[in-house]
């Protein structure tokens, strides 16, 4: 298993791309699915999950050529299997995307249950509501879900939670089911609007995207070849940005959309950071001592939980108390035990982790154990007196487009042992 060996101090400076988002990335891949159409997917990002997504959707009877460059040509001619075995849902829950796509096209669907990773139990409970709701029939056994429908029909579905894979899941369904179908209570994250456009572009009929409330008008079929561009992902930014708080820096990050940042963008500048929104990006810089804020992660336009980690590992430096509650997962601290050993002082209360900040860090031998949480890690480690070494970086390659060549070219001694 890699390692990730940093040598902190450093003041990041200078500027960054920003990938292509993969909470946008891995629903519009999936979405190929549902049409005949051959689809051009531009600025994919290279990450263990969109591998993994492939491995998948090849694994149905997709055809697809990727050109090396983050393009991928795909069309989904006629269905191979209609099975998602569980080696390759166990790696990646956004694999139950598929459950959607394969019931409205092609009537069934067998995917297995995710189970729960990390940061929380990660039921799907909302997913098959909706799919009932549209006259599927859901059967559980032997750690698989199978929805069988002769055709989805139009449904009101309120989801309980703001559920971001579910929105995507029921959206998908919905636009080749008979009939009109209305998300209540769905989820605002902007990688919903880029599905939305893209589906749009195949010739579905949605409105509403990034409101709560999306209505969609199913069609007979998609046909429609379309070419679309992925978005930049927004908490790869928000990292980046992160890092040159916390290292004393100033880093450009180039291709991120603001917009789609405003609440980190707030909570960086109420720490004292210095936040330039510029037409192509977004610039931090970090003037002096970085201040206490407490910060509560909600559904978008909220304080997003993927940002959670990395504003905690910047808390820790802070010259006060902060205190940051997780409302979206039900254990997504697993981070707090790795910082304490870098001499972090947070008290976990529940759902809230009290902050007092320190002068410094010292690096340590550290262990990943989730894709937000590795992140935090390097950004701690960066800043951290002497050397820290991160085990199991499989959760970084996750999400984090070659992370220690960005981090290198910002100044960082980041090198990689295999
Ligand atoms: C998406 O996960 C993202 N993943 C997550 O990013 C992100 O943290 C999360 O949304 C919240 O923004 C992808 O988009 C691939 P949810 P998702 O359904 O859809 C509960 C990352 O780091 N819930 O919005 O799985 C659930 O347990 C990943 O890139 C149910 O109870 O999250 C959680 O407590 C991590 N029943 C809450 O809702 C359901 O049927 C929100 O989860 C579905 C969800």
């Amino acid at each position: 298993m890699d390692k990730i060996r940093i040598k902190g101090g450093k003041r990041l400076k200078g500027e960054v791309a920003v990938s292509g988002a993969k909470n946008a990335a891995l629903p519009i891949l999936v979405a190929t699915l549902l049409s005949r159409g051959e689809h051009r997917v531009q600025n994919i990002p290279k990450l263990m999950d969109v591998a993994t997504i492939k491995r998948l959707l090849n694994h149905l009877g997709a055809v697809i050529e990727d050109d090396g460059q983050g393009g991928w040509t795909v069309r989904m001619p006629a269905l191979a299997r209609h099975e998602a075995p569980y080696e390759l849902v166990k790696t990646m829950r956004a694999s139950v995307l598929v459950l959607g796509p394969l019931a409205a096209r092609f009537g069934e669907a067998r995917v297995s249950l995710p189970g729960g990773c990390a940061i929380g139990a990660r039921p799907i409970n909302l997913h098959l509501m909706g799919l009932e709701k549209m006259g599927a029939e859901i059967q559980i056994e032997h750690g698989y879900v199978t929805v069988r429908a002769q055709r989805l029909k139009g449904a009101r579905i309120y989801l309980d939670l703001t559920s971001v894979t579910g929105t995507e899941n029921l959206m998908m369904a919905a636009t080749l089911a008979d009939g009109v179908t209305v998300i209540e209570n769905a989820a605002r994250e902007p990688e919903v609007v880029d599905l939305a456009h893209f589906l749009i572009r195949c010739g579905a009929k949605i409105h509403g995207a990034g409101t709560d409330v999306i209505t969609i008008d199913g069609v007979e079929s998609l046909n429609d070849s379309c070419t679309y561009r992925i978005m930049p992902d927004r908490i790869e930014a928000g990292t980046y940005l992160t890092a040159a708080a916390i290292t004393g820096g100033e880093i450009f990050v180039r291709g991120c959309n603001p917009r789609y940042l405003d609440a980190v963008l707030q909570k960086l500048r109420e720490a004292g950071v210095q936040i330039r929104e510029e037409t192509d990006g977004a610039r931090a810089a970090a003037t002096g001592r970085i201040g206490a804020v407490d910060i509560k992660t909600l559904p978008y336009p909220g304080f997003p939980t993927d940002m959670q980690a990395q504003m905690m590992a910047l808390m820790a430096l802070s010259d006060g108390l902060s205190v940051i509650t997780e409302t979206v997962f039900e254990n997504r601290f697993t981070h707090v035990a790795e910082l304490r050993r870098m001499g972090a002082n947070i008290n976990v209360q529940g759902n809230n982790a009290i902050i007092k900040g320190t002068q410094r860090l010292s690096g340590a031998p550290v262990m990943a154990s989730d894709l937000r949480a590795s992140a935090c890690l390097v950004l701690a480690a960066l800043a951290a007196e002497g050397e820290t070494e991160i085990s199991r970086v499989y959760h970084l390659d996750r999400g984090y487009e070659q992370i220690e060549q960005k981090f290198s070219n910002l100044g960082g001694e980041i090198t990689r042992i295999t």
